[in-house]
């Protein structure tokens, strides 16, 4: 089974992972995280040149390079994980592609699909949890977190755009949602971390009571 994460900036995605691998650790249930980008040996060195703050990247340069790192990261990792009958849980893929560089930069989100078509081969989640916020939250949480770890230059090139960008990306993503409302799971992303890891384990089938 594939599920992904998504959701803006400082949704929780990562704390969520973590209690999720957690939870699967404790069940047994073999399973893989990963991220995008950068879920990959390849991706591992795009991954910098997409979130430097000084790093100039053209808009359709930055398309393809996440289409080139999802292109590797589905070769490598999550097809080769999911034929061995394992979970992929993966920090966010395809659906970030057409709410960033479709939604959030106004590139076409039907040639996005198609192109993400391509470079996955027509792999898609059988399962998005998607972490809703109001975009002032997310990112005053974001800044602090990369304030923290000091990742302010280094991975801060999608924090420091305007707000505005981040409330289409949102919209974007909430449209996605409606649109496949069977594959997408939205989760208030103000829930407490033990609350959003119910809803979750729920909507993959795992709950505790099960
Ligand atoms: P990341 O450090 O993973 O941030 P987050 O914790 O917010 O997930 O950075 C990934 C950034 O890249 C994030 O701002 C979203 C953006 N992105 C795209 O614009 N398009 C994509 O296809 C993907 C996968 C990410």
């Amino acid at each position: 089974m594939f599920v992904t994460v998504e959701g803006v900036e400082g949704a929780g995605k990562s704390t969520l992972l973590g209690l999720l691998a957690g939870e699967f650790e404790r069940r047994a249930l073999p399973f893989v995280r990963t991220r995008e980008p950068g879920g990959c040996a390849l991706g591992a060195r795009i991954r910098p040149l997409l979130l430097d703050v000084s790093s100039r990247v053209d808009e359709r340069a930055e398309l393809f390079l996440f289409l080139a790192d999802r292109a590797q990261h589905v070769a490598e990792t999550i097809r080769p994980a999911l034929q061995r009958g394992a979970w992929v849980l993966c920090d966010r893929y395809a659906d970030s592609t057409i709410a960033y560089q479709g939604y959030g930069r106004g590139m076409d989100v039907e040639t996005l699909q198609r192109l993400n078509d391509y470079a996955t081969g027509g792999l898609w989640p059988d399962k998005t949890l998607l972490l809703d916020l109001p975009v002032e939250t997310g990112l005053s949480r974001a800044l602090a977190r990369n304030g923290r770890e000091g990742l302010t230059e280094s991975e801060g090139r999608f924090e420091a755009e305007e707000q505005a960008f981040h409330q289409r990306i949102r919209e974007g993503f909430l449209a996605r949602a409606e649109r496949w409302p069977e594959r997408f799971c939205v989760l208030d992303a103000r829930l407490s971390p033990e609350e959003l890891l119910a809803c979750a384990l729920e909507a993959l089938g795992l709950s505790r009571r099960a």
